[in-house]
């Protein structure tokens, strides 16, 4: 796998800029995005794709930073949302409101209106009652709502998690294939519906294209019924889960995957629509981080550092790898069995176990790597732990992208007893 964040002499660089100078500079913990691995996976994508009408649409709920979503759209990127709040944020970025799809499975009927006003591209809808819901609302609104229907092919995968498995009956996405030709026959005789597309979604994190051509070859099925009982699509979205290598492991290998869909795609004469997320900005991001203590006597060593899991959540609630060494390398660091654990009062509350790596010195940092996508964005509060900051990285350039949040921050909002606001 190749290193995004390199070494000169045993020292982590982001761009051209030492990791420990950033660390001095905005402190820890800190999440350092390097904009250029961003537009260079993005180009990439995109170009394995070339001759086909295809759009990319970003999954916005692997990194939401404003500054990383405008060099996407800058880049012509769409957006995959999931809430009033993703829109939001999309539209302060710049996105052109067509190249928006809005999945999720309990949209609300204000979320609904703010994006029919919007003027997005389409509805992924999850379920009947979404479905009748959208259509009252658009139509109350004399609108009509462009709808793909999300189908669930009953695909089952190996994600590594089951909570990283969408496409299978248990799951509470989609709409059941078999259900899918009737919903669709429904809607067309809506007055507030309009029907562009069909989609699916079947996880994240997969490795192997042929998962893909399947579910592909699954919502062609359906799509080519449609066409013989009248009703054309636009495009088929494909959904996201493009996986990365998080240890040893390659990641997905994109030309096998465009070899595959290409094809199918251009014989279906229907426009692609594909939502990657992580593929697009996990590498390009690290968690720094400074050890506090290290504690334990016997085998087991604990280094406890000042990130915990409502910084990164990955390892804690999925069992998320995500490899962590020295910011300075030294040839010193013997390595030993440790748990990387954080200030968090909960057992669950780790960033590595059981983890040979170079024992770090207190009060030195760590890198963990990989952290682009579902770090900062699902991080919380817990603990009354400030989140921190966010820094782009672009060759020379550092852009402090969300600057660290402060304790006043964690109260804003809160009444006090009298009804005054406590900050
Ligand atoms: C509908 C949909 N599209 C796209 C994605 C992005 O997945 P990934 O970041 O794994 O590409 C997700 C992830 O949950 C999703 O639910």
């Amino acid at each position: 796998m190749s290193q995004v964040f390199p070494r000169f002499d045993g020292d982590l660089y982001a761009g051209e800029h030492m990791v420990s100078e950033l660390a001095s500079e905005f402190g820890t913990p800190l999440y350092v995005y390097d904009a250029k691995v961003i537009e260079s996976t993005y180009r990439q994508f995109t170009a394995e794709f070339e001759g086909i009408d295809l759009l990319m649409a970003y999954s916005v709920k692997a990194n939401s930073n404003l500054d990383i979503l405008r060099r996407l759209f800058n880049l012509g990127s769409g957006a995959d949302i999931v809430s009033l709040g993703e829109l939001h944020r999309c539209l302060k970025a710049g996105v052109q409101p067509e190249r928006v799809v809005f999945a999720g499975v309990g949209k609300t009927e204000l979320e609904m209106e703010a994006a029919l006003e919007a003027g997005i591209l389409a509805f992924n809808v999850e379920s009947e009652s979404e479905l009748r819901l959208l259509n009252d609302v658009a139509h109350r609104m004399g609108k009509r709502a462009p709808v793909s229907i999300r189908v669930n092919p009953d695909i089952l995968i190996d994600t590594g998690h089951e909570y990283t498995r969408t496409g299978h009956s248990e799951s509470k996405f989609g709409i059941p294939s078999d259900r899918a030709v009737d919903v669709y026959l429904w809607a067309a005789e809506q007055p507030g519906l309009e029907i562009v597309g069909i989609d699916v979604h079947i996880g994240s994190q997969i490795l192997e294209s042929d998962l893909y051509k399947r579910a592909f070859n699954e919502v062609l099925k359906i799509a080519n019924e449609l066409d013989r009982k009248g009703i054309n699509l636009n495009f088929i979205d494909l959904g996201g889960g493009y996986g990365i290598g998080y240890s040893d492991e390659d990641g997905i290998a994109m030309s096998t995957f465009a070899n595959a869909i290409v094809p199918i795609v251009k014989d279906s004469g229907l426009k692609l629509i594909l939502e990657p997320g992580r593929f697009i900005v996990g590498r390009a991001g690290v968690l720094i981080t400074k050890v506090l203590y290290v504690k334990g006597e016997g085998s087991k060593k604990f280094v406890v550092t000042d990130s915990g899991m409502n910084d990164l959540i990955r390892p804690s609630l999925y069992g998320g790898f995500h490899r962590i060494e020295p910011v300075q390398l030294k040839d010193t660091n013997a390595s030993t069995l440790v748990d990387v654990v954080g200030p968090i009062c909960e057992s669950g509350d780790f960033l590595a176990r059981d983890r040979e790596m170079p024992l770090p010195e207190e009060g030195g940092l760590l890198a963990v790597h990989t952290v682009g996508a579902y770090g900062f964005t699902m991080a919380s509060n817990y603990n009354s732990r400030p989140r921190a900051a966010e820094i782009v990285v672009d060759g020379s350039e550092v852009v402090l992208a969300r600057r660290r949040e402060t304790v006043d921050d964690l109260i804003r909002g809160e009444l006090l007893p009298n009804g005054t606001l406590s900050s």
